[in-house]
């Protein structure tokens, strides 16, 4: 869909303007009888010594011969502005729509490039909790969005498996571990013993002297020690795993913190030959006043590393193994401080690739009430149970519905229903806002099918499929659907509306945020409403009108199939 392009090129060779101009001023009005497009004149006042309004007025005189794709041009105050031919561009971009199907909105800007998407990153031995799902979605969406425009996207998981705490699980383990829970419930019997060592170290202060004489022993590769982090792990990543599949999100990688342990030295080396480091109260620290940062630490005084050490051991590593155009790292903006360290270190050490790593950060998940979670505590939010929670709710809503069909649902439709609304509901509460915006969960607005949800959008979906069911319409057939004769205001506004998708994609990308798609993905399905509101479809009045409509529902289907499944949103057939 080229309109913007065509509308510009027409003004220009008619008014005789620059081409790239026209097009870079050209606006989306903001109420229909403005038009489709509106030419701004004040810039031009200057130059052509004229004031705007006269220079709109005598521009929209001089346009008198219009091409086919436009309608009528009017001027208003200091605009010129532009009506499209609406039958024209509905019946273009339906037929575009249906003809590329899942390379709708495919750009392939990014054919040829890497970008890394560093996202998740739990801790291994806490729970997965609601904050984790957050780096989880946000950055599954962003791999997506960047996949659908060409890149190469390669999705790293940098577990939190290395530092102190686990030398106070050794001990905590060995003290109090319970074997069979262990194998049963690993994270919950981890985190009961990590909250007891807590209690417990206040009062016994020579525990976490301990803890760290085993976290030392760890690192040195005692085999006892190894043994108990292994197993940890092990146990650990194997819950998140459920989750992630249950969220339909993969790795390429879960390389975490301690596979960077070995590479250390090595940084340690090159910073020590570029003179970048210094001592201060005994650590070896990169000190970054010139940039107003407080300096980074890289060793601590008894010589041990740190997190931010290991990330910039991670940073290398990855440039070397992956040769990245970007490294895309999803974490909260607590860590924001932590990460300018880290790049800025590494721009220091004359690594250009530094300025190609992006933090992109995301703030808090709050429930009514302002708890907020704490794992020292052991007051946390399973996300698992959330998931749970808002798949039960959602099933009890399908169940009271089922009665009333024509054709109930069978207990598995339900089931399979019922999870994938649930998710969806959860998944876009995490993307429909700006990403650093701090989120509250309320299960009445998540699972409001007629509110800002994804069941809103899952409805739509399931409404558009079941037109085309009962047309009797082939999903083949409806591919060649003739989609002459459209035009009206609501389907014309839904046609703009989907182009408009390719804009808020790219927009999405290039901020990183997945909300800017949402956003327009929710818009769509709005429009959609309004169009299946007002328009007769099955029962249109003529047999082309009808069949124009159904290939509108057709081609609203195929893209929502896409965007949503960029979105990671499942779509049901009904609900
Ligand atoms: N494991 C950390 C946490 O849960 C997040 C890791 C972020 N990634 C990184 N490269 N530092 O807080």
């Amino acid at each position: 869909m080229k309109y913007k392009a065509l509308v510009a090129k027409y003004l220009a060779e008619t008014l005789n303007l620059d081409a790239q101009m026209v097009e870079g001023n050209l606006e989306t009005p903001p109420q229909e009888d403005m038009g489709d497009f509106a030419l701004p004149c004040f810039r031009m006042a200057k130059e052509l010594r004229k004031a705007p309004q006269k220079i709109a007025e005598d521009f929209a005189n001089q346009l008198t011969e219009l091409p086919e794709y436009i309608s009528d041009i009017k001027n208003a105050g200091a605009y010129v502005n532009v009506f499209l031919n609406r039958a024209l561009y509905c019946q273009d971009f339906v037929g575009e729509a249906l003809a590329i199907g899942e390379q709708f909105a495919h750009t392939g800007i990014g054919e040829g490039k890497t970008i890394l998407v560093e996202y998740s990153s739990p801790n291994i031995a806490k729970p997965f909790h609601v904050g984790h799902a957050f780096s989880t979605i946000i950055g599954d969406v962003l791999a997506k969005m960047y996949q659908h425009q060409g890149y190469n996207v390669v999705r790293l998981n940098h577990l939190g498996d290395y530092g102190t705490q686990f030398g106070k699980l050794i001990v905590a383990y060995e003290l109090w571990g319970d074997e069979e829970k262990l194998t049963s419930d690993p994270i919950g019997e981890l985190l009961r013993i990590y909250v007891r060592f807590h209690k417990e170290a206040e009062l016994r202060p020579e525990l976490d002297l301990e803890a760290r004489a085993r976290f030392k022993a760890l690192e040195e590769g005692g085999a006892n020690e190894y043994r108990l982090w292994q197993r940890f792990r092990d146990l650990s990543l194997k819950e998140f795993e459920s989750v992630y599949k249950r969220l339909g999100v993969h790795f390429d990688s879960y390389n975490g913190e301690s596979f960077y342990s070995d590479k250390i030295p090595a940084v340690v080396k090159e910073l020590e030959e570029k003179g970048l480091l210094e001592t201060s109260e005994g650590a070896r620290v990169v000190k970054l006043d010139e940039l107003d940062l407080p300096p980074c630490i890289v060793l601590k005084s008894d010589g041990s590393t740190i997190y931010a050490t290991r990330d910039l051991a991670a940073a290398a590593y990855r440039y070397e193994t992956y040769n990245f155009d970007k490294c895309i790292y999803v974490v909260g903006l607590p860590q924001n401080l932590h990460f300018k360290q880290v790049f800025a270190v590494l721009a220091k050490a004359g690594h250009n690739w530094a300025k190609n790593l992006v933090h992109v950060g995301f703030g808090l998940v709050k429930f009514p009430g302002d708890r907020k979670f704490s794992t020292r505590s052991g007051d946390v939010i399973y996300l698992e149970d959330l998931l749970n929670e808002a798949v039960s709710k959602t099933r009890e809503i399908i169940v009271a519905n089922n009665n009333g069909r024509e054709v109930p649902m069978s207990e598995e439709e339900i089931n399979e229903t019922a999870e994938a609304i649930g998710l969806g509901a959860v998944r876009y509460t995490f993307i429909r806002s700006g990403r650093e915006r701090d989120i509250v969960f309320e299960w009445e607005d998540i699972l409001d099918f007629e509110g800002d949800s994804a069941p809103y959008m899952q409805y739509a979906f399931a409404r558009a499929h079941s037109i085309l069911r009962r047309s009797g319409v082939t999903p083949e057939e409806a591919m060649q659907l003739s989609p002459a004769g459209l035009g009206s205001d609501s389907e014309f506004a839904l046609c703009r509306e989907m182009a408009q998708l390719n804009i808020a994609l790219q927009q999405a990308t290039d901020n990183n945020e997945p909300s800017i798609l949402a956003r327009q993905v929710m818009t769509v399905c709005r429009a959609f409403s309004r169009f299946y509101n007002q328009m007769p479809i099955l029962q249109a009045d003529n047999i082309q009108q009808r069949e124009a409509r159904l290939a509108l529902c057709a081609a609203f289907v195929s893209v929502l199939q896409t965007t949503l499944g960029i979105l990671g949103i499942r779509t049901v057939e009904r609900m």
